[in-house]
This record gives C-alpha cells, sequence and structure tokens, in this order.
C-alpha cells in the first residue's frame, strides 16, 4: 500500500483513465437551483443523468472527473470518523461504450498498480439477482479473472448490490472493499457488514435499467458503466488508519481548532467529536457558499441544510470553548490550501463566503443564549414528569422565536433524556406557513427568512421566464440552473441554440404581458408524488422530500419550487432580458433585469 496526497491521488485518477480514452469533464454545481426542490448534487453520476439515458454527450463515451458532492440526510451522524455532508467522487463513464470486462480489469489495476493494494486485502460484492434480474455471474467470473481471490467475492441482495436514484438509470452494481487490520466481527461477517472489518473503496455499476415509477424499470437503450469511488475514504485508508479528519484534507482546520482551543483532538471523544463536526460543517458550509449558483442560509429546501451546518457548528464552537471568528480562518484554509485550485467559483467567492457565514453567525448569535435559556427553563418542568416528550408547541417556539432548527432542539432534548414530539413539530408548522402565505410580501414572520423583496421578485419572474421559453422555443426547455443577486437574474435552460432577436423579444413581450395581466400567485403543499403527476414543473426528479409546495402563477406557470413569491405577477415591473449567451454545451443562458 502506498501514502498518496490528495492532490496526487485527483492526479493519478484523471491521469489513469485519460491514458484509457477518457475525457476530464470537470466538475458541475453542487446545488441545482435554489428555487426548485432539488437540494444537491448527491452522485457524480447526477449531472449525467440525460446522457445515461440515451442523450449523446458533446464530450464522448468515455468520461471521467472528481465531483463533489453533498448528502446531508444523515447530519446527526457526523463526529465519527468516516461521515462527512460534503465528499468527492472520482468518477468514470462508458456511455454506451465498454461494458465489464474492461471495467473489472481496470478497476484491478488501479487498486493493484496505483494504489498498491495487496491482492489479499481486496474484496468484492456481486448482484445475487432476483426475480426480474439474474445473478451477476458474469462479474463475478471477471473479478476473479482479474486477481481478485476466490474467497473474496460474495454475492449479496438488491439491498446491498443495486444502485440507483429515486428515478433514473439504474443497474446492479459491484463494490469493491479495503480489508482492515480490524478482525471481522464473527465468520459469517461480509462486506455488508459495518463492523469496520471492510471498508468500501469504491463501487462500478452496470446501468441497464431506467427507473420509470415505483418498480418500474425499462431496459435502456445503450448499456453504462458508472463508477464512483471515494476520494476521502481512500485517502483515509492509505494514510491515517481509516480517520478521514487526519487526512490532508482536513488536517489544517484541525489544526486550527487545536491551536484555539488549546485542546488536542485526541484528547478526549467529546473534543474529538466536536472538532470532526465543526471541520465538516464548515467545510460544507464553503463549498455551497463559494458554488458558482452561490447557495445563502434560509428557511427552506437547501438553503435551510445550509443553516442547521453553520448553526450546528457555532453550537460546537460552545463546547470546545472558541468564539466562532476562528471559522474564518479554517476557511482561508479550505479554499487557499485544498480546494481553491479545484472549484473554478471558489478562489473568488471568498469574501461571499465569510460575509454570508459571519451574518448567519451573528444571526443565530443573538438569539442563541436567549433561547437555551429558555429551553433549561421548560425542560425544566420535565424533571419530574415520567414522559420525557417535548411537545410540538414549545419546538416551535424555539424555532420561530429563538432560530432553533428543530434538529438542534432534539440534540439539545437528547442530551437531557429526552424525545421531541416531531409530528406536533410538523403540525404546528404547516399552520405557520398558511398564515404566514397571508403575511404581507417580504416581510416573513418569523423574520428569519433572508430573501428580499427584490429577490423575491426575481424569483417569481424566473417562474414566468421559464414557462414562456417554453412557448416560444418549445415544450423541451427546461431550466437548468439560476442565480439571483439583487441586481438581476440569470437562468440557465436546454436549448440547442443561440436564440434569434425574434425568439427574445416574444419571450420578453410575454412575460411582460403575463405581468401586466397581474395574475395570481398561489402555492400548495403536496405530496411528491401528487406534485409530479399534476405536472408540475421541476429541475430534476430524484431527491424531493416528502412533501413539496408547487407555486401556480395563473394559469400559465406550475413550478416545485421553495419560494418565496409574490402574491401577484403586476408587482414586478418590467422585465427585460440583457444578454443571451451559452452556458455549457446545449445549455443557454439569459440575464434579465425588473425594473
Ligand atoms: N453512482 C454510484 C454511487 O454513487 C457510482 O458512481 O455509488
Amino acid at each position: 500500500m502506498k501514502k498518496m496526497t490528495s492532490e496526487e491521488l485527483r492526479k493519478a485518477w484523471i491521469d489513469f483513465y485519460e491514458k484509457r480514452g477518457h475525457v476530464d469533464i470537470g466538475t458541475t454545481s453542487l446545488i441545482g437551483d435554489g428555487t426548485t426542490g432539488v437540494l444537491f448534487n448527491v452522485a457524480g453520476m447526477q449531472p449525467l443523468m440525460p446522457y445515461l439515458l440515451g442523450k449523446e454527450h458533446p464530450q464522448g463515451k468515455r468520461l471521467c472527473n472528481i465531483q463533489g458532492c453533498v448528502r446531508t440526510n444523515d447530519i446527526e451522524s457526523v463526529g465519527d470518523s468516516s461521515h462527512t455532508t460534503f465528499f468527492e467522487m472520482m468518477g468514470s463513464w462508458s456511455l454506451g461504450d465498454y461494458f465489464k470486462e474492461e471495467r473489472t480489469k481496470w478497476s484491478y489495476e488501479f487498486l493493484t498498480q496505483v494504489l498498491n493494494l495487496p491482492i489479499d486485502r481486496l474484496a468484492t460484492t456481486v448482484f445475487e439477482g432476483n426475480d426480474s434480474v439474474p445473478k451477476d455471474d458474469e462479474t463475478a467470473v471477471l473479478r476473479e479473472k482479474s486477481g481478485f481471490l476466490h474467497e473474496n467475492i460474495f454475492f449479496l441482495s438488491k439491498e446491498y448490490n443495486w444502485w440507483e436514484l429515486e428515478r433514473g438509470p439504474c443497474g446492479p452494481d459491484s463494490e469493491m472493499f479495503y480489508i482492515t487490520d480490524k478482525p471481522a466481527c464473527s465468520p459469517n461477517c461480509t462486506p455488508a457488514c459495518d463492523c469496520g472489518h471492510y471498508i468500501e473503496i469504491g463501487n462500478d455499476v452496470f446501468m441497464q435499467y431506467d427507473k420509470v415509477d415505483e418498480n418500474k424499470y425499462e431496459l435502456l437503450k445503450k448499456k453504462n458503466v458508472d463508477t464512483g469511488w471515494g476520494l476521502e475514504r481512500i485517502l483515509a485508508f492509505l494514510n491515517t488508519n481509516g480517520d478521514v479528519y487526519l487526512t490532508d484534507l482536513f488536517k489544517g482546520a484541525i489544526e486550527i481548532l487545536e491551536q484555539e482551543s488549546g485542546r488536542k483532538y485526541n484528547d478526549d471523544e467529546k473534543t474529538k467529536m466536536a472538532m470532526r463536526i465543526i471541520a465538516d460543517h464548515i467545510r460544507t458550509s464553503v463549498m455551497l457558499l463559494g458554488d458558482e449558483n452561490h447557495l445563502v442560509p434560509s428557511n427552506v429546501g437547501a438553503g435551510y441544510i445550509l443553516r442547521r451546518l453553520i448553526r450546528r457548528a457555532v453550537r460546537y464552537a460552545r463546547i470546545l470553548n472558541i468564539p466562532t471568528d476562528v471559522f474564518n480562518k479554517i476557511v482561508y484554509y479550505y479554499i487557499d490550501d485544498v480546494y481553491g485550485k479545484f472549484y473554478n467559483n471558489l478562489a473568488n467567492s471568498k469574501d461571499f463566503v465569510i460575509t454570508q457565514l459571519n451574518k448567519e453567525i451573528k444571526r443565530f448569535e443573538k438569539t442563541l443564549d436567549i433561547g437555551i435559556k429558555e429551553f433549561e427553563k421548560v425542560i425544566a418542568k420535565f424533571n419530574n414528569d415520567s414522559e420525557k416528550i417535548l411537545d410540538g408547541a414549545t419546538s416551535f417556539r424555539l424555532y420561530d422565536t429563538y432560530g432553533f432548527p428543530i434538529e438542534l432542539t432534539e440534540e439539545l432534548a437528547k442530551e437531557r433524556g429526552l424525545s421531541v414530539d416531531i409530528n406536533g413539530f410538523n403540525q404546528k408548522f404547516k399552520e405557520h406557513q398558511e398564515k404566514s402565505k397571508t403575511a404581507t410580501i417580504g416581510k416573513f414572520k418569523g423574520g428569519l427568512a433572508s430573501s428580499g423583496e427584490i429577490e423575491t421578485k426575481y424569483h417569481t419572474a424566473t417562474h414566468l421566464l421559464n414557462a414562456a421559453l417554453k412557448v416560444v422555443i418549445g415544450p423541451d426547455v427546461h431550466q437548468k440552473g439560476s442565480n439571483i443577486t439583487e441586481e438581476r437574474m440569470r437562468f440557465d435552460f436546454s436549448c440547442d441554440h443561440k436564440l434569434t432577436d425574434e425568439e427574445k423579444k416574444k419571450t420578453e413581450d410575454l412575460v411582460n404581458k403575463w405581468i401586466k395581466e397581474d395574475l395570481e400567485v398561489t402555492s400548495q403543499l403536496m405530496s411528491k408524488e401528487d406534485a409530479l403527476k399534476s405536472g408540475a414543473e421541476c429541475m430534476f426528479i430524484e431527491k424531493y422530500p416528502d412533501e413539496v409546495t408547487v407555486y401556480s402563477i395563473g394559469e400559465v406557470s406550475k413550478e416545485l419550487c421553495g419560494g418565496p413569491h409574490v402574491k401577484r405577477t403586476g408587482e414586478l415591473g418590467i422585465f427585460k432580458i440583457k444578454k443571451e449567451e451559452a452556458s455549457s454545451a446545449g445549455v443557454r443562458r439569459i440575464k434579465a433585469c425588473l425594473n
């Protein structure tokens, strides 16, 4: 096994695949769009969905990259040695080109010749088959032929060896594992077990199906391979005995926390956990704030997750007894020393990241002290209760008045042996949402929403522009991204040609016609399924929360969205397209203003 820095590993991955005919396609945004239901990029394959489904990719059939991903369904498990909310996936793809033979050969070569892992330390899992898809004997044979030991090949069920998102390209996969020094927990231990004997290195997915509905799969026209290996995990077992926070990606951040707190990472479990949580949450916040689409903290969707990350980091800074301006040093470390050169926009966004981060910290710190006092007060009465459940009304008050994310309340409650009535909280939350719908535009109850009046207007204008382009250019136009500042809106959409002057004029006129008509903007909370059935427009189909908000503008637009929006289009003023240009292959970009 060979020690490697993160930069060496990145380079080794890209070099390896370029030598085998792949084109490095670089990274894409971590956030789809703050104004639709899509949250984050969760896998390297996500931006490639249309191509895995059969569309021709402009850069060819063999692609590779190192793509940042964010998975936050499990924020509370951050604090151990391997969980992180941001991670990088080293990817490579065959779009209807090579299949299992080359895939298994190259994976083995990378494991043994680049990472120098000994054969007896490698294990692999293969799909055991079910009623609709046969056992993947072919991959098992090829794995063995490439060099895996027979006894280290395991057949596992769909639960472990099938890869899919909510909808879209999917198929059986075959994962590779490193066998650690930690003894197996039992003679029956397999790579499916998380005792630590096996650590996942990466995943080769053989994508031959399209999941079109729940339990409904159609064969894809072409067979693809989607390979994703975890950069952090690999670095950790190559260099730091499995602890990702000791790799060079995090090292500087941990050192800053040690210096500032006067404690050592290894002092005790509580210190270690607090340092890991801060290092992780600030890293993800940096990547999201500094993303090309600049996410900012808010009370909805992706913005809310960012808010939770920052607020949780603030709380753990208190546990370490350090002031939160230490976070600025950590931001500089991540941008200057680790990620700035790999994520295009990041190095230029330092000021923005610092400003937004500190704005959110200030906002939270103001209420945190009073909130904690209030929390202590309300839980005091539970001391003698046998039923230790914090009711929904109280946790909603902590949220609404003191800005406590419900997850923070849950965490504080847990530390004191209490649980929280989440259903009760959700009920209160819904009631509140109904009420704020009737509140004045731009003034959001609870004072937590960060969108100003002008951004709100641009949000609504985005929906109108999306709808107008569908009328003028055609129904195939779909939103690919958007970005809003106080000065302008930017809107990316799928379209295969430069818009003519006439098309631009028609689009602009149509948006202005709808503004003049003073259409009503309404929202409705629906299950995700109903929303999609109702034909509401959305950017990606995967990764929605179960309940989504659908915004309708008169009869002209219906979109999944986190809001906020104006009440009537008449408030928008005059819409003007300032610029129309190429964004990337097959994607055009419009910059527009409201006057
Ligand atoms: N999509 C697969 C995964 O996320 C491999 O890239 O594991």
